[in-house]
């Protein structure tokens, strides 16, 4: 009998610095849930990655177990997935280091959320700033991952994952697969409320910037009413028109209705309307995920074991590759 093909692997990660965004849903976390089961899925709460701006020692191990709850309330499915801490994943770390010595400074220097968050924190451009990127591509290729859902913003992260992998299959042997990044259709790059040239994120000083998966209903509707728009008064999508035209993606993307569909809809209807439906479409894409985020959180035998599972399953996977690289690179075994 024909053996059935092996299902392509993903790798994706998101920091526990905070509740996850709208932005962080519809651009990578929806989509996580999405494709466990047509591929084998890794996905991890990356707290290393979070050390690199400074955190509040106990405040990060509140929010890295709330991330991972609010995961499993996103729909990803410990039966289905592996779901794990980075750090309890050590070859992680111990892979990086060996990319980092075949990663060059000025690739890292041209990273782009290296010069923003340098700018942003002038007084703490720390090293491990400089080569998250080496943990990142060590955290896909040490699961020899095939794909990597993120948003836009994680893009080129991904494309310098890939050529370190390349240069590492060249200056060794073939080692690595070379992952693809999966952005989604609609919502890979959602933008600030009231900026909408930046994205959002949760690291915005102005709460009103973004919805947090965990915001009320009043919170979203409030925060959409003041979503920064313009003065034509039509919901229309155009380059001149951001605010706008980010409310429709997110409202496409949580209503799966095109951008034609959605400008038909609310033709000769102001913009108090149309935030009030964005806000009636957000309100019910977050009212179940809030509620399988308490119950989750409740439980926390249940989230502790499924972390142990993850790490020791996510752990087997890692170790092996590890250990290939170093044999190849000439580590005394
Ligand atoms: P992080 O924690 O900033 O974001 C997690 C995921 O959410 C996506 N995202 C967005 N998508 C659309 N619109 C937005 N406004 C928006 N904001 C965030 C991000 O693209 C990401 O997919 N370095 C990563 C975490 C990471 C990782 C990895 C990802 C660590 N190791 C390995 C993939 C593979 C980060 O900081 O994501």
């Amino acid at each position: 009998m024909e053996q059935q093909a092996a299902k392509k692997r993903i790798l994706s990660g998101i920091q526990p610095t905070g509740t996850f965004t709208l932005g962080n849903y519809i651009g990578a976390v929806r989509n996580w849930s999405r494709m466990q089961d047509e591929y084998e899925c890794l996905y991890m709460v990356a707290n290393l990655h979070a050390l690199t701006v400074r955190q509040d020692p106990a405040a990060l191990r509140r929010q890295t177990r709330e991330s991972a709850a609010l995961l499993l309330a996103c729909g990803i499915d410990p039966a289905k997935s592996i779901v794990f801490i980075q750090s309890q994943v050590p070859a992680h770390c111990e892979l990086s280091w060996v990319l980092s010595c075949c990663t060059q400074f000025g690739e890292l220097s041209r990273m782009t959320q290296f010069k923003d968050k340098s700018a942003k924190h002038p007084e703490n451009i720390n090293a491990g700033l400089f080569t998250y990127p080496c943990l990142m591509a060590a955290d896909i290729l040490v699961y020899n991952a095939d794909l990597v859902p993120v948003g836009a913003d994680q893009n080129q992260h991904l494309e310098l994952a890939r050529n370190v992998a390349q240069r590492f299959n060249n200056n060794y042997s073939p080692t690595f697969t070379l992952p693809e990044g999966y952005n989604p259709k609609t919502g890979a790059r959602v933008r600030s409320l009231q900026e909408p040239a930046k994205k959002m994120s949760k690291s915005d000083t102005n709460a009103n910037a973004y919805i947090l998966l965990t915001d009320d209903a009043d919170t979203v509707l409030r925060k959409l009413k003041r979503a920064v728009t313009d003065s034509e008064g039509a919901v229309r999508a155009a380059e001149d028109k951001p605010g706008v035209t980010n409310l429709m993606g997110i409202y496409s993307a949580l209503t799966g209705k095109g951008l034609s569909a959605i400008e038909a809809e609310f033709a000769g209807q102001g913009y108090g309307v149309f935030k009030e439906a964005v806000a009636g479409a957000v309100i019910d894409a977050l009212r179940p995920i809030q509620a399988e985020y308490a119950r989750v959180l409740a439980d926390k035998e249940y989230l502790d074991q499924v972390l142990a599972a993850g790490a020791a399953a996510a752990g087997r996977i890692a170790g092996r590759t590890l250990a290939k690289v170093y044999r190849k690179v000439g580590m005394l075994q």
